[in-house]
């Protein structure tokens, strides 16, 4: 078992539902701890900063449109094998195909809107925790 650290967004879909407080008593309940926290509205720039991986796929433009539409929380999340679970908790990228009670099954209505984001490696933790905190900014 490895303590680490991941990266999640609570997407605008979910913020404006009101739904940041359901969010966070599953991450809680499903034992990792919310390390760091905060409450932005990305802008243009900063979202394709964020997303720049994906520039030219089909989906870009909607999902830039999308996560500039309203506020986002991101927070680190610390815990035993944080990136796995965080990932299974989220369940799959579409509403649709993911497993009952996960958050996107809970919380998604469909693509773009599906309720969160969380890193997909090591690798994407280091660089999305840093765009978004310095390191004074998440408890140790
Ligand atoms: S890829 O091509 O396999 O890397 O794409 P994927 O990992 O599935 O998704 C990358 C991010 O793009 C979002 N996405 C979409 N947004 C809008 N519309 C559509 N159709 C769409 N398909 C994928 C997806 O949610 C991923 O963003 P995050 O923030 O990680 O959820």
């Amino acid at each position: 078992m490895v303590r680490e650290r991941t990266f999640s967004i609570i997407k605008p879909d979910a913020v404006k539902q009101a739904h940041i407080g359901a969010i966070y008593h599953q991450i809680e309940s499903a034992g990792l701890r919310i390390v760091a926290a905060k409450m932005l509205h990305l802008s243009k720039a900063q979202a394709e900063g964020f997303y720049g991986e994906h520039e030219g796929k089909p989906f870009y433009d909607a999902l830039i449109e999308f996560m500039t539409q309203g506020p986002i929380m991101v927070q680190v999340l610390e815990g035993e094998n944080a990136i796995e679970v965080y990932r299974n908790l989220m369940g799959a990228t579409d509403p649709s195909q993911a497993e009952a009670g996960t958050l996107r099954a809970n919380y998604g209505s469909g693509m773009p809107a599906n309720a969160t984001h969380g890193s997909d490696s090591a690798e994407a933790v280091s660089r999305e925790i840093a765009f978004f905190f310095s390191d004074d900014e998440i408890i140790g």
